[in-house]
Protein backbone atom coordinates (compact mmCIF):
# COMPACT_ATOMS: atom_id res chain seq x y z
CA UNK A 1 0.00 0.00 0.00
CA UNK A 2 0.97 3.84 -0.73
CA UNK A 3 2.38 6.20 1.91
CA UNK A 4 -1.14 7.84 3.45
CA UNK A 5 -1.37 11.38 2.89
CA UNK A 6 -1.82 14.37 5.44
CA UNK A 7 -3.35 17.67 3.95
CA UNK A 8 -3.18 20.43 5.89
CA UNK A 9 -5.83 23.43 5.02
CA UNK A 10 -5.09 26.59 6.35
CA UNK A 11 -8.12 28.15 5.09
CA UNK A 12 -8.39 32.18 5.62
CA UNK A 13 -6.12 32.39 8.16
CA UNK A 14 -2.81 34.02 9.24
CA UNK A 15 -0.49 36.37 8.01
CA UNK A 16 2.52 35.62 5.94
CA UNK A 17 4.61 36.20 9.53
CA UNK A 18 2.34 33.72 11.19
CA UNK A 19 2.77 31.40 7.99
CA UNK A 20 6.70 31.48 8.34
CA UNK A 21 6.52 30.50 11.93
CA UNK A 22 4.14 27.57 11.58
CA UNK A 23 5.94 26.10 8.76
CA UNK A 24 9.43 26.67 10.76
CA UNK A 25 7.49 24.44 13.27
CA UNK A 26 7.08 21.38 10.91
CA UNK A 27 10.12 21.72 8.43
CA UNK A 28 13.14 19.64 9.63
CA UNK A 29 10.94 17.23 12.06
CA UNK A 30 9.57 14.96 9.64
CA UNK A 31 11.37 11.79 9.28
CA UNK A 32 11.67 11.22 5.52
CA UNK A 33 9.67 8.10 5.79
CA UNK A 34 6.81 10.04 7.01
CA UNK A 35 3.20 10.14 5.17
CA UNK A 36 2.78 12.58 2.25
CA UNK A 37 2.19 16.15 3.44
CA UNK A 38 1.06 18.62 1.97
CA UNK A 39 -0.31 22.41 3.49
CA UNK A 40 -2.58 24.02 1.53
CA UNK A 41 -1.99 28.12 2.86
CA UNK A 42 -4.16 31.39 1.73
CA UNK A 43 -3.01 32.43 -1.55
CA UNK A 44 -1.15 35.46 -0.41
CA UNK A 45 0.96 33.10 2.06
CA UNK A 46 2.27 30.58 -1.10
CA UNK A 47 5.14 32.78 -2.32
CA UNK A 48 6.61 32.39 0.84
CA UNK A 49 5.85 28.83 2.26
CA UNK A 50 7.42 27.86 -1.19
CA UNK A 51 10.53 29.38 -0.59
CA UNK A 52 10.38 28.21 3.14
CA UNK A 53 9.80 24.39 1.76
CA UNK A 54 13.10 24.26 -0.68
CA UNK A 55 14.76 21.30 0.12
CA UNK A 56 11.79 19.67 2.51
CA UNK A 57 9.72 16.68 2.54
CA UNK A 58 6.61 18.85 2.37
CA UNK A 59 4.25 19.53 -0.51
CA UNK A 60 2.35 22.72 -1.09
CA UNK A 61 -1.30 23.05 -2.67
CA UNK A 62 -3.64 25.98 -2.44
CA UNK A 63 -7.54 25.93 -1.30
CA UNK A 64 -8.87 26.73 -4.77
CA UNK A 65 -8.18 27.44 -8.76
CA UNK A 66 -10.23 29.03 -11.60
CA UNK A 67 -10.80 27.04 -14.28
CA UNK A 68 -9.66 29.32 -17.21
CA UNK A 69 -5.78 29.33 -17.69
CA UNK A 70 -5.61 33.38 -17.89
CA UNK A 71 -7.99 36.21 -18.73
CA UNK A 72 -10.64 38.95 -17.11
CA UNK A 73 -11.33 36.98 -13.96
CA UNK A 74 -10.94 39.68 -11.43
CA UNK A 75 -9.72 38.27 -7.84
CA UNK A 76 -9.42 34.96 -9.41
CA UNK A 77 -5.93 33.00 -9.79
CA UNK A 78 -5.96 30.51 -12.50
CA UNK A 79 -4.24 26.69 -11.94
CA UNK A 80 -0.59 27.63 -14.14
CA UNK A 81 -0.26 30.70 -11.74
CA UNK A 82 -0.11 28.25 -9.02
CA UNK A 83 2.01 25.96 -11.06
CA UNK A 84 4.90 29.00 -11.49
CA UNK A 85 4.61 29.55 -7.72
CA UNK A 86 6.02 25.42 -7.07
CA UNK A 87 2.48 24.60 -5.72
CA UNK A 88 2.00 20.82 -6.99
CA UNK A 89 -2.21 20.21 -5.36
CA UNK A 90 -5.33 21.81 -5.21
CA UNK A 91 -7.92 21.79 -3.02
CA UNK A 92 -11.05 21.68 -5.12
CA UNK A 93 -15.11 21.49 -4.20
CA UNK A 94 -14.56 22.23 -0.67
CA UNK A 95 -17.97 22.33 0.65
CA UNK A 96 -16.87 26.44 1.63
CA UNK A 97 -16.57 26.96 -1.24
CA UNK A 98 -20.10 24.87 -3.11
CA UNK A 99 -22.12 26.66 -0.34
CA UNK A 100 -20.47 30.02 -0.25
CA UNK A 101 -19.41 30.67 -3.17
CA UNK A 102 -22.09 28.57 -5.26
CA UNK A 103 -19.98 26.30 -6.80
CA UNK A 104 -21.56 23.10 -8.67
CA UNK A 105 -20.47 20.23 -9.94
CA UNK A 106 -19.69 20.88 -13.28
CA UNK A 107 -17.52 24.21 -12.25
CA UNK A 108 -15.53 22.16 -9.76
CA UNK A 109 -15.02 19.53 -12.67
CA UNK A 110 -14.00 22.68 -14.98
CA UNK A 111 -11.51 23.37 -12.65
CA UNK A 112 -10.48 20.26 -12.17
CA UNK A 113 -8.85 19.81 -15.80
CA UNK A 114 -7.43 22.99 -15.68
CA UNK A 115 -5.81 22.02 -12.60
CA UNK A 116 -4.46 18.35 -14.52
CA UNK A 117 -4.00 20.61 -17.36
CA UNK A 118 -1.48 22.37 -15.14
CA UNK A 119 0.32 19.72 -14.35
CA UNK A 120 -1.36 20.03 -10.42
CA UNK A 121 -3.01 16.98 -8.53
CA UNK A 122 -6.22 18.05 -7.39
CA UNK A 123 -7.81 17.37 -4.32
CA UNK A 124 -11.63 16.84 -4.90
CA UNK A 125 -13.63 16.95 -1.86
CA UNK A 126 -17.18 15.51 -1.25
CA UNK A 127 -19.77 15.36 1.38
CA UNK A 128 -23.48 15.71 2.39
CA UNK A 129 -24.68 17.83 4.80
CA UNK A 130 -26.52 16.89 8.08
CA UNK A 131 -29.69 16.80 6.89
CA UNK A 132 -29.44 14.56 3.84
CA UNK A 133 -27.39 12.57 6.28
CA UNK A 134 -30.76 12.58 8.69
CA UNK A 135 -32.41 11.27 5.77
CA UNK A 136 -30.53 8.72 4.45
CA UNK A 137 -30.01 10.47 1.13
CA UNK A 138 -25.85 10.53 1.81
CA UNK A 139 -25.03 7.50 -0.20
CA UNK A 140 -27.34 9.55 -3.80
CA UNK A 141 -25.82 12.84 -2.72
CA UNK A 142 -21.80 11.71 -2.61
CA UNK A 143 -22.85 9.63 -6.11
CA UNK A 144 -23.83 12.20 -7.93
CA UNK A 145 -20.90 14.69 -6.79
CA UNK A 146 -18.44 12.45 -8.09
CA UNK A 147 -20.52 11.91 -11.07
CA UNK A 148 -20.57 15.47 -11.48
CA UNK A 149 -17.28 17.09 -10.10
CA UNK A 150 -14.89 14.33 -11.13
CA UNK A 151 -13.37 14.50 -14.54
CA UNK A 152 -13.43 11.31 -16.75
CA UNK A 153 -10.08 8.81 -15.82
CA UNK A 154 -9.75 10.93 -12.85
CA UNK A 155 -6.78 9.39 -10.86
CA UNK A 156 -5.87 12.36 -8.57
CA UNK A 157 -7.39 12.71 -4.30
CA UNK A 158 -10.95 12.13 -3.16
CA UNK A 159 -11.24 13.78 -0.47
CA UNK A 160 -14.85 12.61 1.82
CA UNK A 161 -15.89 15.86 3.84
CA UNK A 162 -19.10 14.81 5.94
CA UNK A 163 -20.12 18.91 6.01
CA UNK A 164 -21.71 18.37 9.55
CA UNK A 165 -18.29 17.01 11.00
CA UNK A 166 -16.29 20.04 9.55
CA UNK A 167 -15.21 22.60 12.41
CA UNK A 168 -17.44 20.22 14.71
CA UNK A 169 -15.26 19.12 17.16
CA UNK A 170 -16.94 15.89 16.22
CA UNK A 171 -15.73 13.58 13.85
CA UNK A 172 -17.81 11.22 11.72
CA UNK A 173 -17.54 7.62 13.50
CA UNK A 174 -15.79 4.72 12.74
CA UNK A 175 -18.61 2.96 11.26
CA UNK A 176 -19.78 6.08 9.29
CA UNK A 177 -16.42 6.82 7.95
CA UNK A 178 -15.55 2.88 6.81
CA UNK A 179 -19.12 2.60 5.17
CA UNK A 180 -18.66 5.26 3.53
CA UNK A 181 -15.52 4.70 2.41
CA UNK A 182 -16.83 1.56 0.78
CA UNK A 183 -19.16 3.13 -0.94
CA UNK A 184 -17.12 5.76 -2.57
CA UNK A 185 -14.52 3.19 -3.40
CA UNK A 186 -17.49 1.14 -5.05
CA UNK A 187 -19.37 3.79 -6.81
CA UNK A 188 -16.02 5.21 -8.14
CA UNK A 189 -14.93 1.49 -10.01
CA UNK A 190 -18.88 2.00 -11.21
CA UNK A 191 -18.37 5.27 -12.46
CA UNK A 192 -15.00 4.87 -13.99
CA UNK A 193 -13.87 1.21 -13.92
CA UNK A 194 -10.50 0.14 -13.22
CA UNK A 195 -9.49 3.88 -13.48
CA UNK A 196 -11.08 4.13 -9.86
CA UNK A 197 -9.16 1.99 -8.52
CA UNK A 198 -6.06 4.56 -8.59
CA UNK A 199 -8.20 7.11 -6.48
CA UNK A 200 -6.77 8.12 -3.41
CA UNK A 201 -9.96 8.46 -0.83
CA UNK A 202 -9.58 10.96 2.19
CA UNK A 203 -11.27 11.39 5.31
CA UNK A 204 -12.33 15.30 6.73
CA UNK A 205 -13.86 16.76 9.31
CA UNK A 206 -12.37 17.22 12.99
CA UNK A 207 -9.51 15.30 12.73
CA UNK A 208 -7.33 15.89 15.69
CA UNK A 209 -4.07 14.18 16.96
CA UNK A 210 -6.55 12.18 19.54
CA UNK A 211 -8.76 10.35 16.86
CA UNK A 212 -6.32 10.23 13.73
CA UNK A 213 -4.74 7.09 14.96
CA UNK A 214 -8.12 5.56 14.89
CA UNK A 215 -9.74 7.10 11.62
CA UNK A 216 -6.36 6.71 9.77
CA UNK A 217 -6.27 2.79 10.66
CA UNK A 218 -10.17 2.52 8.76
CA UNK A 219 -9.71 0.53 5.28
CA UNK A 220 -9.94 2.46 2.81
CA UNK A 221 -8.77 5.69 4.41
CA UNK A 222 -5.91 7.00 2.52
CA UNK A 223 -5.22 9.78 4.21
CA UNK A 224 -7.15 12.99 6.16
CA UNK A 225 -7.34 16.37 5.31
CA UNK A 226 -7.05 18.51 8.04
CA UNK A 227 -8.26 21.96 9.10
CA UNK A 228 -8.42 23.23 12.61
CA UNK A 229 -5.40 21.19 13.94
CA UNK A 230 -3.50 21.67 11.18
CA UNK A 231 -2.54 25.42 12.68
CA UNK A 232 -0.96 24.02 15.57
CA UNK A 233 2.58 22.35 13.88
CA UNK A 234 2.63 19.65 17.35
CA UNK A 235 -0.83 18.87 16.61
CA UNK A 236 -0.33 18.53 12.90
CA UNK A 237 2.96 16.38 13.54
CA UNK A 238 1.04 14.44 15.92
CA UNK A 239 -1.62 13.34 12.85
CA UNK A 240 1.17 13.01 10.20
CA UNK A 241 3.12 10.26 12.97
CA UNK A 242 -0.34 8.63 13.28
CA UNK A 243 -0.31 8.12 9.20
CA UNK A 244 1.62 5.09 7.67
O1 LIG B 1 -10.49 21.03 4.78
C1 LIG B 1 -10.61 20.66 5.94
C2 LIG B 1 -11.88 20.35 6.51
O2 LIG B 1 -12.87 21.25 6.16
C3 LIG B 1 -11.89 19.91 7.92
O3 LIG B 1 -11.81 21.00 8.79
O4 LIG B 1 -10.54 19.72 10.50
O5 LIG B 1 -11.39 22.02 10.98
O6 LIG B 1 -12.97 20.08 10.78
P1 LIG B 1 -11.68 20.69 10.37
Amino acid sequence: MSRQMIVGNWKMNGTCQAAQALVAGLVGRLPQDSAEVVICPPFTQLASVADQLVGSFIGLGAQDCHQAASGAYTGDISAPMLADLGVSHVILGHSERRQGHAELDETVREKAVAAIHAGLTPIICVGETAEQRDANQHEDVLGWQIEGSLPAGFSGVLAYEPIWAIGAGRAATEEQIAQTMAFLRAELLRQFGEAGKAVKILYGGSVNAGNAPSILSIPEVAGALVGGASLDADAFLSIVGAAS
